[in-house]
């Protein structure tokens, strides 16, 4: 249905972090070329797998289907901490507590990483120190929160429940980490990718990788344009991995869409970074603009292509930030996808057995900036052939998963499944004389299923539903004016273009006559 400026929140989705810098730009390829490593995919991981590539001399090429950062990086909240939420007693009771104290330690060598390649290059990215905080509004939660304690206990990490959290609501308990941080995740990666060039790496933009082949001694990146990349190595950073003819990473991973707006709110929001652990589970940080606080809220998870009304969760959001901190404006909003991994630790390395040279960096829930981070050093290590410590906890081939998560696998499989039958059941909901200008929909053309979308100048675009990855049925995406996929999470444009994968292949368009 149609997107309507509803109590002041933009129209379309704008993220704080992609309007405040100007990115550089780059061209696309226009030849064939030969390289040491390819890096696939221009976001966090991406760049900074570039960048340490860079930096011990291979020579490297990124390459971007878009514009670099504009993918889930330039879409997060932005913090930087070792508290993913909820995790570390699961990740004891499913994998042990020695995997979940190298969880911890990860994270920590990424937050330190980044802290020392910011004071390296002094990089003014708005990067502050905060403690993180987990609450809880229920007794359920409050006991969720003191069995994740033990957890900080039994892996030594540093962390207290307090019953008096900053927050201006009452809490029934909070888990504090102390000193974590956040910052601005664009400025921080602009100065890494300047860096990229001055050690002769080379980067392209506009670019979509569509097929990796070749064996050990070589392999070539074709891309949509025709042009190729050789190389010795290549690695897929580009969220969901671009090429799965072998991996079956569709069956592995299963996609989350959330919501985020920076707010102007009326009580200043305090020192701290927020999750709850009860549903609906908001967050909470601030930036500073001219030392005044802008608040982000976000939250409102959910299944990718499985809500009806995707501007519905804005506006959650903005009633939570209402009641809580009263809103002035929301001059920013957005959305991001995120992709999740069977045991809910990122995919990190050799991405299918008897591929040595080819890598893969997926599934980094939403905590995206310390596991870029880790997938970074990690991938570098293995590229470079030095020892990393966190190889076996990321090796996206680890054999415990398909022993552990058999369950998960069938759960997700059956959902998707399930998900399959009932979208190719349904049929058009609403009539194509019905949709308004920027409104868009499912409607039923001649008994067929089909995408329709009104444009501002009253034009209609329509497209088949079928997802050209396996012929799930798409669903609308009011808040992003997007076609969307809930089996794998690919999403397309209006006029049936690929946003994201695992699809590479467009949408048909459908004619009228
Ligand atoms: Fe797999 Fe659509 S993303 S069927």
């Amino acid at each position: 249905m149609k997107p309507e400026q509803e109590n002041n929140i933009p129209n379309y989705s704008s993220s704080y972090w992609r309007e405040h810098e100007a990115t550089r730009e780059f061209p696309s390829l226009q030849e064939d070329i030969q390289v040491e490593a390819a890096v696939i995919g221009g976001g966090m991981a991406g760049i900074l797998t570039t960048y340490f590539l860079t930096k011990e001399g291979v020579k490297v090429a990124l390459l971007e289907g878009d514009v670099l950062l504009n993918g889930t990086t330039g879409h997060t909240t932005a913090k930087v901490t070792a508290q993913h939420s909820v995790m570390y007693d699961k990740l004891i009771k499913n994998e042990g507590e020695d995997t979940a104290r190298l969880y911890y330690e990860a994270q920590v060598e990424a937050m330190n990483t980044i802290k020392s390649l910011i004071s390296e290059h002094e990089i003014n990215c708005d990067y502050k120190n905060q403690d993180a905080y987990l609450h809880a509004g229920t007794e359920y939660g409050k006991r969720q929160l003191e069995i994740e304690k033990k957890a900080y206990e039994q892996l030594d990490i540093p962390g207290e429940l307090v019953y008096d959290s900053p927050l201006p609501f009452d809490t029934k308990a909070a888990l504090k980490m102390p000193d974590q941080a956040h910052f601005h995740p664009v400025k921080f990666l602009q100065t890494l990718i300047d860096e990229i060039i001055k050690n002769g790496g080379l980067i392209f933009e506009n670019t979509t990788a569509v097929n990796l082949k070749g064996n050990d001694d070589s392999i070539k990146v074709e891309t949509r344009n025709n042009y190729s990349v050789t190389c010795d190595k290549a690695v897929m950073a580009s969220h969901f991995p671009f090429d799965d003819t072998t991996g079956f990473y569709f069956s592995r991973l299963h996609p989350e869409r959330s919501y985020a707006m920076a707010v102007k709110t009326e009580k200043e929001v305090p020192e701290g970074m927020y999750l709850g652990v009860d549903e609906p589970g908001f967050s909470l940080r601030h930036t500073e603009i001219g030392g005044e606080k802008l608040a982000i809220f976000g939250g409102e998870n959910h299944k990718t292509g499985k809500s009806e009304d995707t501007l519905r969760h804005f506006n959650n959001i903005k009633a939570f930030a209402d009641r809580h901190f009263g809103v002035q404006s929301v001059p920013y909003r957005w959305s991001a996808q995120d992709l999740i991994t069977l045991d809910e630790v990122p995919y990190i390395g050799q991405a299918v057995s008897g591929k040595a040279n080819i890598f893969v960096a997926t599934g980094f829930k939403k905590w995206g900036m310390t596991n870029s981070m880790a997938a970074g050093l990690l991938l570098t290590d293995l590229i470079t052939d030095k020892p990393n410590r966190f190889a076996d906890l990321f090796a996206p081939t680890r054999s415990h998963l398909e022993l552990k998560d058999g369950k998960s696998f069938i759960k997700e499989n059956v959902d998707v499944a399930s998900q399959f039958v009932k979208s190719h059941l349904e049929r058009g909901s609403i009539e194509l004389d019905e949709l308004q200008k920027d409104e868009g929909a499912v409607v039923n053309i001649k008994g067929k299923r089909t995408g329709a979308y009104r444009n501002e100048k009253g034009e209609l675009l329509l497209v088949d539903t079928t997802c050209t990855h396996m012929k799930c049925e798409l669903e609308w995406n009011n808040g992003e004016r997007s076609w969307d996929c809930p089996c794998h999470g690919s999403r397309f444009s209006v006029s049936g273009e690929v946003i994201e994968g695992p699809a590479s292949e467009p949408l048909s368009r459908v004619n009228l006559e």
